[in-house]
């Protein structure tokens, strides 16, 4: 695996979202300095998407279990067919909210890591941290990516929230005292034969971040930094993904609930700590999984993947970085960014994640656009309008302050946008990555945002089509080398 890391990677995005990936140990500034970006094609790709039914998402999920994977199947939320049409009537107010939610969710990421060394949010927020302000625009939902999966035996479908910044796997349970609204009944240990209670003096109960202790049955309780929260009873359960049945996996049987999760019954926390799944799978899966997040705009679901046997060969594996401060949290080395195939001038100590544990770079499936610290954003979008002087800026829009109207261009020619990696990989988005449609008419905005802190996160726009898979046993994350 380390023979691959010095292996650059060039993802090319060619017109008609064409996709062609290829690995290379050229230098980076021979990388093709522009690429074409159809739009007529991407606005084409803002019509609301045809919704996926529940049937529809039984007969896909769970295929291709053999060789130490299995494979689940990854859908954005506006697809979902109880959200999509139902919640906005088009893709403006749909992206408008998605940037609210997203200007929250970076909020709660930076608070999260401000009250430090806390696995999953709940032991270090203050007692008013739901209940004021911030639980307005709740409704419009956490989380973007879901998956299917049964809980229980026999198996009850839920749809489950992917998080990989967070550790604890929960769902909604009866009794409920108070639940949300979700898609699927309320989960009912009741009816399942394989729910057991998890005792006070149990091991697992001490894993758990603020845990207590009720009837000497093990409580947890986690608090999301947009207001949600769940509280109730920690249980061992089985968890069935597809045809892969997993037994004694920890769960939060949640009481009480707060939140739109979007219909989901819960969250399935994908983070670095013990209690997420893919901790607990530790020896079935060795740590490993690997996701794709399908492009916007394009009728496909995307994927995620768990076992070894989803670690690609010939992806540009690069080093992960732990914080003490956030273990949950996927830290990767970044040196720099370029646009053009030219490294923007900006020091690389920009992007260092410090002794204390601040600043650094995640990798983050719930945040959609990539903050930058201010400095390094400012140098990466001067660089991109100083080689984009045909193209005719308009004013700002949502959190976009550099934004273009093409609606009078069928193709237009943009610079190249990279992150270069701390050991060498180059990674080169499509440019449907990095400028974005903002509604219908052809308002197109270069998709990155400052950040107020020192932290830079990668959003899962910037993932949009990019296979990324997580070795945590090794250390690693991958990029490539599928296009998905
Ligand atoms: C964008 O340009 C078109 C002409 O190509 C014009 O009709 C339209 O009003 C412009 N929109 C904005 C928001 O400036």
């Amino acid at each position: 695996m380390s023979a691959d890391s010095a292996l650059p990677l060039v993802l090319l995005a060619m017109a008609m979202a064409m996709l062609h990936l290829t690995l290379s140990s050229v230098a980076a500034t021979s990388y093709p300095d522009f690429q074409l970006l159809n739009v007529k094609q991407t606005l084409i790709g803002t019509k609301i998407p045809r919704p996926i039914e529940t049937s529809e998402y039984h007969e896909a999920a769970g295929v291709g279990e053999n060789q130490g994977k299995w494979k689940l199947k990854l859908v954005h939320r506006d697809k979902l067919s109880s959200n999509a049409a139902a919640t906005f009537k088009d893709y403006e107010h749909r992206f408008h909210a998605r940037m609210q939610r997203d200007v929250k969710r970076v909020a709660s990421l930076l608070r999260r890591i401000s009250a430090g060394g806390d696995q999953d949010g709940g032991a270090a927020y203050e007692a008013n941290a739901f209940g004021s302000d911030v639980v307005s625009g709740m409704d419009q939902g956490s989380g973007e990516y879901f998956v299917r999966i049964g809980v229980g035996s026999p198996p009850k479908s839920q749809y489950m929230v992917i998080d990989s910044g967070s550790d604890i796997v929960w769902v909604q349970c009866q009794p409920c005292s108070q639940c949300y609204r979700q898609s699927d009944p309320v989960f009912d240990p009741a009816g399942s034969a394989s729910y057991a209670g998890v005792s006070c003096s149990s091991s697992v109960c001490d894993r758990i971040e603020n845990s207590g202790c009720n009837a000497r049955q093990c409580r947890y309780e986690v608090m999301y930094g947009d207001g949600s929260y769940t509280k109730g009873t920690l249980a061992l359960e089985t968890l069935t993904f597809g045809r892969t049945v997993v037994q004694n996996v920890a769960i939060g049987c949640g009481h009480i609930n707060r939140g739109m999760f979007t219909g989901a019954a819960g969250l399935l926390g994908l983070g670095g700590g013990s209690m997420s799944l893919v901790g607990q799978l530790g020896g079935q899966t060795g740590g490993a999984f690997s996701y794709c997040l399908v492009s916007r705009g394009t009728d496909a679901s995307g994927s995620l993947v768990f076992g070894r046997g989803a670690m690609p060969v010939g992806a540009a594996w690069v080093p992960l970085l732990h914080n003490p401060r956030a273990p949950s949290y996927y830290y990767v080395g970044l040196s720099g960014i370029g646009v053009g195939g030219t490294r923007v001038p900006v020091s690389e100590d920009i992007f260092r994640l410090t002794e204390l544990g601040y600043g650094g770079v995640v990798m983050d499936t719930g945040t959609a656009i990539t903050r930058l610290p201010t400095m390094a954003y400012n140098a990466l979008r001067d660089a991109f309008i100083a080689q984009t002087p045909s193209l005719p800026r308009i004013p700002g829009v949502s959190i976009f302050d550099t934004c273009y109207n093409v609606s009078g261009f069928v193709t237009i020619q943009v610079p190249t946008v990279s992150f270069y990696f701390s050991d060498g990989p180059i990674l080169t988005l499509p440019a449907n990555n990095f400028l974005i449609p903002v509604d219908e008419a052809g308002t197109f905005c270069f998709a990155f945002s400052p950040s107020a802190s020192g932290l830079s996160i990668i959003g899962n726009i910037q993932q949009e089509g990019i296979q990324i898979s997580f070795d945590g046993a090794n250390g690693f994350v991958g990029f490539g080398p599928d296009v998905c």
